[in-house]
């Protein structure tokens, strides 16, 4: 409203200049601004041109005018001017500088012609206007500042000062604003670069260009200017990181990504493409394990990652565009490679005896051994140890990863003489791995161990007769011991009491033990004894031990009988015996002795008639040699009779003798006779003899029936019907018919009679062993006895 005030007083100031200018020149001068409202008096022309207005209303006062839309109106009535309809200077006058309007006015009665001119007053009433709301430039990030780029100017209808007077640019770094004046076009926009332009800082640059006209207040228009900025290959590419450091495992996988670089190129198009490459110093070692994707800039795992053969690598990897000057940046990358538990522990021997002697103290150093394992941290630590349970243990040494292997129970070689220990070695990894390794260790001999007989006492059952010089017996030991520790070397043990004296006729191999008899044993004269072989090893110290060698003397046959009786005076055998003819039948008319120096069937004798005159006459005992009657004499009978004895003992090859006795058959008297006088020579000659001997037979005879009672009792003990018949058989009364004789095949003592078979045996026990030595005692006197001249009655 105070603007419309404003312009109302300005309009009326205005009109009065006009008139008092007009009045002056005498023509009516009106001005009115432009887009004045319809109605809007402009002046009172009647009044100006001074007509009484009493009689203007007859006159017809009206404006002349061509147009058929007349802008002014004049009131007939009181002179009045209106605007008839609005004033568009800008349509009427165009861009004239003064639009004036000349009317032409009637009067009639009379005629009056007068000329008005109205000067329509410029408004600002249109704002400056840009031809495009929005402008776009495209300037390259190269510009040098002060380029210059025209804008296109703002147009506004508005004529002077009304007309467009400046322009504004919003505020920014890079641009100023320059205007050029240019006559017909008015003012020129111009953006002028003040400072380069970066693409990669700011892409568009968004202006906006304000032109105002002079009004008051002024009007404006605005264009929106964007600037795109072109790009220039003037980055290079730049990693995103800092640094890249990695880590990888060893052994990955031909194809694992390391990691993946990244690099940016802030350009444009191939100016801001980036490609990875090796960079140029890469050495050909470093090419052949990995591989840089061009494109993704991953970093590929091309080859045998070895933790082992290096650990870390460090490679530099090129970023570049593909501008056509390519821009470059290198960026190393860190990789540290991860050990795995890929290296089993390696054993090695450093030094090792192969050889450890048995008495070896506790702890002696057998080897020593180091592990290595070529990985690192846990994956190398290495724990050792000796398998299964041997006497051997490793000992960690002062240094890592060093070992000795010692004993830690005492060797004996004899039991095991050599180890295979097995020794694994085995890392702390996960999983982990280990290795295995085997020694042997060999436990050499000390000489700890004496020889030793595989029997100790021997005994050995011998015949006698055997060939002097020929090996008899022999003795074997055995030493645990090995080479000369086991090499053994017998001897006799010399010397000393009288058990050894018999060895003089003995002769022993020192290498193999064979015992050769020098002489020829003779049962009758020795019957047993013993001897005691050394058997000494070659160590140093040697080691030696002894035994005892018990030898039965076995009786052959190889005694004839001899006949005790009848003997003659030369020494034949041959006696006269003198009987009366009128003995009736069983008169004992003699008895045939005779002995045998060996002993059991050897010695046995048997008697038998080998020639007789008269069979029916006289018979002989087959056991006892007793010679009998038959029947009575008759006349018939001869006188004498001749009989030979065959006396034979009992031998698998059975020796004998014969011997001859003559029976003459006397008259009573004459008999009687000769035996009184025969039988006081015989009793005076043996007296002094039997005295002693029936001492030693009655005892001896107690002992052995004792001893032989005893062995019986223990038998039957054993075996009720065996010991029966033993019972029975030692009742037997005979010669020299019970005779224990012991056998060296079976080693049986057998209790021979005549009546016994041949295989009634003792078996030997405990009892054998215990009765043996009486055994002994009374076979010794038994053949001490029967050696001697026994009378034959003292026997029975
Ligand atoms: C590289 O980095 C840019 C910017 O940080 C990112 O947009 C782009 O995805 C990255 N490229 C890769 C392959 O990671
Ligand atoms: C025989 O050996 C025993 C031990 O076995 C020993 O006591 C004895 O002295 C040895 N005799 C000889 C003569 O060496
Ligand atoms: C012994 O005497 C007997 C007769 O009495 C005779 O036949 C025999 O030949 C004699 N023997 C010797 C060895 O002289
Ligand atoms: C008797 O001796 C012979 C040879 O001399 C032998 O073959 C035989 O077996 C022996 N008989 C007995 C019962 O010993």
């Amino acid at each position: 409203v105070s603007n419309q005030n404003n312009q109302r007083k300005w309009v009326v100031f205005m009109a009065v200049l006009f008139f008092l200018w007009n009045e002056a020149s005498a023509q009516i001068r009106y001005s009115i601004s432009e887009e004045q409202k319809e109605e809007t008096v402009v002046g009172n022309i009647a009044k100006d041109l001074g007509i009484d207005l009493s009689t203007l209303k007859d006159r017809g006062f009206r404006i002349v005018s061509g147009s058929t839309e007349p802008h002014f109106q004049v009131n007939q009535n009181d002179g009045i001017l209106y605007v008839n309809h609005k004033i568009d200077r800008e349509e009427v006058c165009e861009r004239s500088n003064v639009c004036l309007i000349n009317l032409k006015t009637v009067l009639e009665n009379p005629l009056e012609i007068h000329y008005v001119t109205v000067e329509v007053l410029d408004v600002n009433d249109h704002s400056p206007s840009f031809p495009e709301k929005e402008k776009r430039l495209e300037i390259s990030e190269s510009a040098l500042p002060g380029a210059r780029f025209q804008l296109q100017a703002a147009r506004d209808p508005d004529g002077g000062v009304y007309s467009v007077q400046q322009y504004k640019l919003s505020p920014n770094d890079h641009f100023r604003l320059e205007v050029m004046d240019r006559d017909e076009d008015g003012k020129i926009p111009i953006l002028n670069l003040q400072k380069p332009l970066d693409k990669e800082a700011t892409r568009t640059h968004r202006l906006l260009l304000t032109a105002t006209d002079g009004g008051k207040p002024p009007r404006s228009g605005t264009i929106n200017i964007i600037v795109n900025v072109l790009d220039v290959n003037d980055n290079m590419p730049v990693f995103t990181k800092e640094s890249y450091s990695v880590i990888l495992n060893e052994n990955s996988p031909i194809g694992t990504t390391v990691v993946q670089v990244n690099a940016t190129d802030l350009d444009d198009g191939l100016n801001g493409e980036v490609i990875y490459s090796f960079g140029n110093n890469v050495n050909s070692k470093l090419r052949k394990l990995f591989d840089v994707d061009t494109h993704t800039g991953e970093i590929i795992v091309k080859g045998l990652i070895d933790f082992e053969l290096k650990d870390r690598y460090e490679i530099d990897i090129q970023a570049s565009d593909r501008g056509a000057v390519p821009l470059t940046t290198d960026k190393s990358v860190k990789i540290k490679i991860i050990d795995l538990n890929d290296n089993p522990p390696e054993i090695e021997i450093t030094s090792f005896s192969n050889a450890i002697p048995e008495d070896s103290r506790l702890g002696t150093t057998v080897a020593l051994i180091s592990v290595n394992d070529l990985d690192s941290g846990l994956n190398g630590k290495v724990i050792c140890s000796v398998l299964e349970d041997v006497p051997f243990t490793l000992m960690p040494s002062l240094q890592d990863n060093m070992y000795s292997l010692v004993t830690k129970s005492p060797l004996d070689r004899e039991k095991q003489s050599e180890y295979d220990l097995t020794i694994v070695a085995k890392d702390a990894g996960q999983p982990s791995l280990s290795s295995v390794k085997t020694i042997r260790v060999v436990v050499s001999d000390v000489n700890d161990n004496s020889p030793e007989f595989s029997l100790s006492p021997y005994t050995y059952y011998v015949t006698e007769n055997n060939d002097p010089g020929a090996s008899v017996f022999y003795v074997s030991a055995s030493d645990h011991d090995i080479n000369e520790n086991a090499l053994i070397s017998y001897h006799i043990l010399r010397g000393g009491g009288n058990d050894n004296q018999w060895a003089s006729f003995l002769n022993i191999n020192s290498e193999n033990g064979n015992i050769l008899a020098l002489k020829a044993f003779d049962f009758e004269t020795l019957k047993t004894f013993q001897f005691q072989v050394v058997a000494t090893d070659s160590g140093t110290p040697s080691l030696s031990s002894n035994v005892t060698v018990n030898v039965f003397i076995l009786d052959q046959n190889d005694n004839a009988p001899v006949i005790l009786y009848p003997v003659s005076t030369n020494g034949s055998a041959e006696g006269v015996e003198e009987i009366p003819r009128n003995v009736n039948a069983g008169h004992l008319v003699t008895k045939v002795r005779a002995y045998d120096a060996d002993i059991g069937y050897n010695g046995w004798l048997l008697f038998s008639l080998q020639e007789v005159t008269d069979h029916s006459l006289f018979a002989l005992d087959r056991y006892t040699g007793q010679i009998r009657t038959l029947r009575s004499f008759t006349e018939t009978d001869e006188a004498e009779h001749k009989l030979v004895i065959l006396v034979k003992d009992n031998g698998n090859v059975s020796l004998s003798a014969t011997t001859t006795v003559i029976i003459n058959a006397v008259e009573p008297k004459e008999a009687f006779a000769a035996s009184d006088v025969k039988s006081a020579v015989k009793d005076e000659e043996e007296n002094s003899i039997t005295f002693y001997l029936i001492i030693t037979l009655g005892s001896v005879s107690a002992l052995f029936l004792i001893s032989i009672v005893v062995l019986i009792v223990m038998q039957c003990s054993k075996d009720p019907d065996y010991s029966s018949k033993s019972l029975q058989d030692a009742n037997y009364d005979g010669t020299l018919c019970h005779s224990i004789q012991y056998r060296s095949g079976d080693k049986r003592y057998m209790l021979v009679g005549p009546r016994m078979s041949i295989g009634s045996t003792i078996v030997p026990g405990i009892e054998t062993t215990l009765y043996f030595p009486i055994l002994q005692l009374t076979m010794y006197i038994m053949s001490v006895w029967s050696f001697k001249t026994t009378p034959p009655h003292l026997i029975e």
